[in-house]
C-alpha cells in the first residue's frame, strides 16, 4: 500500500476504521474550536489578551484547514470513482465537487488572517463563521442523513407545505378584512397581514401585532390550532422518515457483515434477509470478557472479524472470523459452559434468544447446522474433562 493510499483510507468519509473515525472527530473538534474562537473575537468588551488568543486560535484552525485541503487534493486520485482518469483530472474533479468547494471556502480565512488577521477586522472575521458552519454541515455525521430523510419524505413534506400556504394566505386575507379599519398600518394589505399570519401559524407569537375585533380574534384562535396541527404533522413525517432511514441503513450494514460470515453463505438470500433484520452488531476491544461461565444464555454470537478464546479445560479453544459461539446455552437451556474472551478487537453479530427460537421454527436447516457443531463441541469438552456447570 502506498503512502497516498494509506492517507486516502484515513480521509475517506465512507470508511469506518478507527483511524478514519478519529480523524473525523478531530476535524469536527477543530471546526468547533474555530467557530468558538471567531465568535469570541467578535465580543466588543473582550480583553486584549483574550482577543489575541482568539485571533491566534482562528489562525491555527484556518491553517489546519489549508493543510487538510492540500492533502485532500493530493489523495483525490485514490477515490474509486476517479480510477478511470489521470491524476490531474481527478484532482480537478474533486476541486469542483461540492466537498472540494466547501473545503476551499473554509480556507479563505487563511488569506484574511495572513493579511492582517481577524483581530484587526472583526466584521470580516464573522464571515468565517458562515464558511466554517458550511464545512461543519458538510463533515458532521448525521447532516447527510437529515438531507436524505427530507429527500425521501419530499412528497409528504410538500403536501404539508401546500397546507401551510393555504392556511397562511387564508389567515392573512381574513385578518386583513377584519382588522383593516381599526389597524390600517398592521393589516392594511394582505402582504402586511402576512407577518401576523406567519408569526401566529408557526406558534411563535411575538405579540407585536394583535387582532382587536371579535371576528379577528375568532379567526386567530383557528389559526393557532392550525399552526399546532401543521407542526405536529411535520414532526410526525420527519420522525417516521428518520426511523425508516436508520432501519434501512442498519439493514444494509448488517447485510454486509453477514456476507463476511461463511456460515451464512450456505443459507439462501430469502433466509438471510430474514436473519439480517434480527441481528445486531457490536464491537469488543481486545481482552473484553464476552461470556461468563455459569451465567444465563441470552444470545449467540457470530464472529465477523477478530479472535476469541473459549476457556474450556486446561487447553483453550480459539475461534476466528466466520465461527460462532454461545449456542450451547440456548440449545441446552443451561447456563454458559465456558468463559469467552476477545483476544483481539472483535466485531460480532448477536442473535438474541427470542430471535434464535423464532429462526429455529422458520429455518430448521440453519439451526440443525448449529446443533451439529454444538454436539461436536460437547464431545470435545468431555475429552477435555471440563468441570461441570451446576444449575442453580
Ligand atoms: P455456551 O455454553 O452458551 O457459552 C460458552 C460457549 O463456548 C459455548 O456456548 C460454545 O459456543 C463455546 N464452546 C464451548 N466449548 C467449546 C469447544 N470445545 N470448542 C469451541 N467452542 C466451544
Amino acid at each position: 500500500m502506498t503512502l497516498r493510499q494509506r492517507v486516502y483510507a484515513v480521509l475517506d468519509s465512507e470508511r469506518l476504521s478507527p483511524a478514519a473515525r478519529r480523524l473525523r472527530a478531530a476535524e469536527i473538534i477543530a471546526i468547533l474550536a474555530g467557530l468558538t474562537s471567531v465568535a469570541a473575537g467578535t465580543i466588543d468588551g473582550l480583553a486584549t489578551g483574550a482577543r489575541a488568543l482568539a485571533a491566534g486560535a482562528t489562525g491555527v484552525v484556518a491553517t489546519l484547514f489549508l493543510v487538510e485541503y492540500l492533502i485532500r487534493l493530493w489523495v483525490a486520485p485514490e477515490a474509486p470513482h476517479h480510477s478511470d482518469v489521470s491524476d490531474t483530472r481527478a484532482r480537478l474533479r474533486w476541486a469542483r465537487s461540492g466537498e472540494g468547494i466547501v473545503d476551499l471556502l473554509a480556507v479563505i480565512p487563511v488569506i484574511a488572517v495572513a493579511s492582517g488577521g481577524p483581530s484587526s477586522a472583526p466584521d470580516s472575521a464573522s464571515m468565517f463563521v458562515l464558511l466554517w458552519v458550511l464545512k461543519l454541515a458538510a463533515h458532521a455525521p448525521g447532516v447527510e442523513l437529515i438531507i436524505r430523510v427530507v429527500y425521501n419524505e419530499r412528497r409528504a413534506l410538500g403536501a404539508v407545505l401546500v397546507l401551510f400556504i393555504i392556511a397562511l394566505l387564508s389567515a392573512a386575507t381574513l385578518l386583513h378584512l377584519a382588522e383593516e379599519a381599526g389597524q390600517p398600518d398592521e393589516y392594511g394589505s394582505i402582504p402586511a397581514s402576512l407577518w401576523w399570519a406567519i408569526v401566529t401559524l408557526t406558534t411563535t407569537g411575538y405579540g407585536d401585532v394583535v387582532p382587536k375585533t371579535v371576528f379577528g380574534r375568532t379567526v386567530a384562535g383557528g389559526v393557532m390550532v392550525c399552526g399546532v396541527a401543521v407542526l405536529a404533522l411535520l414532526a410526525g413525517i420527519l420522525a417516521t422518515g428518520f426511523a425508516e432511514e436508520v432501519k434501512r441503513r442498519e439493514f444494509v450494514r448488517i447485510w454486509e457483515l453477514v456476507a463476511r460470515v461463511p456460515f451464512f453463505a450456505e443459507v439462501g438470500a430469502v433466509a438471510i434477509s430474514d436473519i439480517v433484520g434480527r441481528l445486531r452488531s457490536r464491537n469488543y476491544p481486545s481482552g473484553a470478557m464476552i461470556l461468563r461461565r455459569g451465567t444465563p444464555g441470552d444470545a449467540m454470537y457470530f464472529i465477523v472479524s477478530g479472535e476469541v478464546e473459549v476457556r474450556v479445560g486446561a487447553q483453550p479453544v480459539y475461534l476466528r472470523d466466520g465461527a460462532f459461539f454461545g449456542e450451547m446455552a440456548l440449545l441446552d437451556r443451561r447456563p454458559r459452559s465456558a468463559d469467552v474472551v476477545a483476544v483481539s478487537a472483535c466485531t460480532l453479530l448477536i442473535l438474541n434468544v427470542a430471535e434464535f427460537y423464532q429462526i429455529a421454527g422458520q429455518q430448521p436447516a440453519l439451526v440443525q447446522a448449529i446443533e451439529a457443531e454444538a454436539k461436536r463441541r460437547h464431545a470435545d469438552n468431555r475429552t477435555r474433562s471440563a468441570p461441570p456447570v451446576v444449575d442453580d
